[in-house]
């Protein structure tokens, strides 16, 4: 439709139709009969039915073929009605959760794992996906840490942008693609305590400097859709701020789509004490310009009478409803209202072996080596146990691959069978233990209990008799699928009870120990570090996950993924990211060891840092190399070439992945002691050398000066290039003006 048939549509049609279009109903609207209790009741339910202009949580191509089949003949314009859902890491092929595809970077991966999920997703009738998450985390307390790509806002940035490229592709148009939505606008990350939808207080500068970067990217790839955060930042609740949607995202960042609330989040106002009612949080929503309210019943009941009052101007309505009908004319549904949805055409696309292939190489790429004692990975044993609460569980998605059947997903018990079929090594399996504490329904862990169930104590006797018995083993451990994800805050970070005694038993036998972690965020790992010979991180892998571990512990590819948020010693100094100040009592000074930044019962580092992560083979660096030592920032085109010498000098083919961080020594706001600029994987076989360049540019300097601008500050900079944030393998450069 061309643009100006959708202004005669927009003119023509009643305001109770262009309000509805700012509604997005729940997709029980459309599946159960509503409960209705009187002739008011059943009006409202009909209006919702028939004029809502979105719907969330529906899939199934001939369900959703049918349902607009029926809401558009209903409809007095026949508009269509948009489908959204959230699709994070998986729609039928489970993907590694955001998470662990930080731990990839490459971003490549995930813009083709985003395509596989939006071809997937378009052919089952979803037009719109709830993804990226583009928010910057550093607690891990924060259970959606899961759902980032972690603690840095270049890399959040670069994936983001990667993923709203592979759901969109050239056109959102294209039966293979979907809208993204770019969320929770904004700092939600930034959750007090690590607690769930929790208040946000940061600086105007932090806000720009680190929370607000990450989204950039994405919204500058043309992501159609923001949803904004529960969370209120500095005071006000995002969904009602005008500053931040209207002058910061709009104006600043230049979006020009979609904006839509969290579920509910206009009319949580009201809890929040920001809005006196539902009516007074429609207002405040639309003047802060928030498009579409999800699932509250606040523009449905008030913004008629608000309008009608003169307390909203219909321009404002006008402005929002032109914006829901220019996404549906884009997604080409005038045209096509089903969006190229077809049950066929969904058999034949999902689940594919080409995406199963995907699904592998990313987990391969995912999994974090943090400790590898004696080359105890990969394996190099005739006997081996396979033990733990995580040798048969089918879960090891997110709590967020909402359409995945966790029953396709393969297990280590499976990858391992198939693998060692035809050898001589011999394989046995246990559970162990349960994987929580106790089986209550939802994960609720019940920790520090020492009291265990028969149940147990008989999985725990098994368990030790193989162990016996082989002398290797490989204990698989972690979170359940639902101690991350929505309102998963936990104080604790370490694993259940009923593991840790498992380990404990495990490790007293003194075979070679191999611990597998799945989480959906960091943990303390401090006894399991100290005593295991190795230890893999896993995050939540998805379908591909027996056969991408067993590939890695095996020895058929090597380790490669690097850690995207960084693990504590102990969860007392969460928030921790590696990007810090340095304060003004850095080191100890000699003889007086008291008054410093420290804990007096833990270092200030973390244990395993942001891009930490081992492969099997060994890496030198040498030093860097700079091609010149000043920059000017007058000349657009200057730059510095930083270059090092990268080799493996141990006895496997491996990648490496090396990163270049920037110090601004000296700014007009304190600068971090590193912050990641750039990042290149090399593939190396053993005894080879290869030399590694990065451009350095005035771009790359630039943060939010003490005058609000973006802009860099002529002085002294510390180049870094290194295998982790750790790395103090630097040399000093100048920006002159
Ligand atoms: C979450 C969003 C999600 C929405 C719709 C909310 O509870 O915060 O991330 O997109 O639900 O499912």
């Amino acid at each position: 439709m061309k643009r100006e048939d959708l202004l005669a549509l927009l003119s023509d049609m009643s305001l109770e139709e262009k309000i509805m279009q700012l509604v997005q109903v729940p997709g029980q609207t459309y599946e159960e009969s509503a409960a209705v209790t009187g002739l008011a009741d059943m009006e409202k339910a009909e209006k919702s039915k028939y004029l809502a202009g979105s719907v969330l949580g529906l899939h199934g191509a001939d369900k959703i073929i049918a349902i607009q089949k029926d809401y558009m003949q209903k409809h007095p314009h026949h508009i269509p009605l948009l489908f959204m859902l959230d699709v994070i890491h998986g729609h039928d092929t489970v993907f590694p959760c955001p998470l662990a595809q930080g731990a990839t970077f490459d971003p490549e991966i995930s813009r083709k794992a985003a395509e596989v999920q939006a071809k997937e997703a378009s052919a089952d009738g979803v037009q719109v996906t709830f993804s990226p998450m583009a928010d910057l985390v550093r607690d891990a307390r924060w259970g959606r840490v899961v759902e980032s790509t972690g603690e840095d806002p270049y890399l959040n940035g670069l994936m983001a942008a990667a993923m709203v490229k592979g759901y969109q592709g050239d056109s959102i148009a294209d039966k293979d693609h979907v809208a993204a939505c770019v969320k929770h606008f904004a700092a939600y990350g930034a959750a007090e305590a690590g607690r769930d939808y929790n208040n946000c207080e940061l600086s105007e500068h932090t806000l720009r400097d680190q929370y607000l970067h990450g989204y950039r990217r994405p919204i500058s790839e043309g992501a159609r859709l923001v949803m904004t955060s529960f969370n209120p930042l500095n005071g006000i609740p995002s969904s009602g701020n005008k500053w931040l949607m209207r002058d910061i995202l709009r104006k600043e960042m230049g979006f020009n789509g979609v904006l839509i609330s969290d579920w509910g989040a206009i009319g949580e106002m009201v809890d929040w004490g920001f809005a006196e009612d539902l009516k007074d949080a429609a207002k405040l929503a639309m003047d802060a310009g928030v498009d579409i309210d999800m699932c509250a019943d606040s523009y449905s009941d008030y913004l008629d009478s608000l309008i009608k009052e003169g307390n909203v101007k219909e321009e404002l309505l006008d402005e929002a409803v032109l914006r829901v009908l220019e996404l549906k004319n884009d997604l080409g549904l005038f045209e096509d209202p089903y969006h190229g949805a077809s049950a066929e055409r969904y058999k034949e696309v999902s689940f594919s072996p080409e995406s199963r292939e995907l699904a592998l190489d990313a987990v391969r790429k995912s999994l974090v080596l943090l400790e590898n004692r004696n080359n105890a990975l990969p394996l190099n044993s005739k006997s081996i146990a396979l033990i733990g609460p995580y040798v048969d569980e089918k879960n090891t998605q997110s709590s967020w691959a909402i359409t995945c059947d966790a029953d396709k997903n393969v297990t280590l018990r499976t990858a391992f069978e198939e693998a060692f079929k035809e050898t001589d090594t011999k394989i046995k399996y246990s559970a162990g233990c349960t994987l929580l504490d106790n089986d209550s329904d939802l994960g609720f862990t019940t920790y520090h209990s020492d009291t265990f169930d028969e149940d147990n104590d008989r999985l725990l006797a098994e368990a030790l008799e193989i162990a016996n018995s082989a002398d290797t083993v490989v204990l698989c451990l972690g979170e359940s699928a639902f101690q991350s994800g929505e309102s998963t805050s936990k104080t604790r970070i370490t694993l259940p009870e009923v593991q840790l005694r498992l380990f404990n038993e495990i490790c007293a036998k003194g075979k070679k120990l191999i611990t597998l972690i799945f989480t959906g965020r960091p943990l303390e790992l401090n006894e399991i570090a100290d005593k295991s010979d190795a230890v893999l991180i896993c995050w939540r892998p998805g379908t591909e996950s027996g056969h991408g571990i067993c590939d890695v512990v095996t020895g058929k590819v090597s380790p490669q993924g690097k850690l995207p948020m960084s693990f504590p010693w102990y969860v007392g100094q969460e928030p921790l990211y590696y990007n810090r100040f340095n304060t003004g009592r850095p080191k100890p000074v000699e003889g007086d060891t008291i008054f410093t930044t420290r804990y007096l019962d833990c270092p200030n580092e973390a244990r395993y840092p942001f891009g930490y992560g081992l492969t099997y083979s060994d890496f030198e660096i040498s030093e860097v190399v700079l091609d010149k030592e000043k920059l000017t920032k007058s000349n657009p085109d200057d730059k510095i070439t930083a270059t090092v010498k990268v080799s493996n000098v141990g006895d496997k083919c491996a990648t490496q992945t090396v990163q270049l961080y920037i110090r601004d020594m000296v700014g007009s706001t304190v600068r971090p002691i590193k912050e990641l600029k750039g990042f290149k994987k090399i593939t190396l076989k053993p005894g080879e050398s290869a030399e590694i360049s990065f451009a350095i540019t005035d771009d790359m300097l630039k943060f939010w000066t003490a005058a609000n601008i973006y802009d860099s500050e002529p002085g002294k900079f510390s180049v870094f290039v290194g295998f982790d944030s750790a790395t103090e393998n630097s040399q000093e450069f100048e920006l002159l003006d």
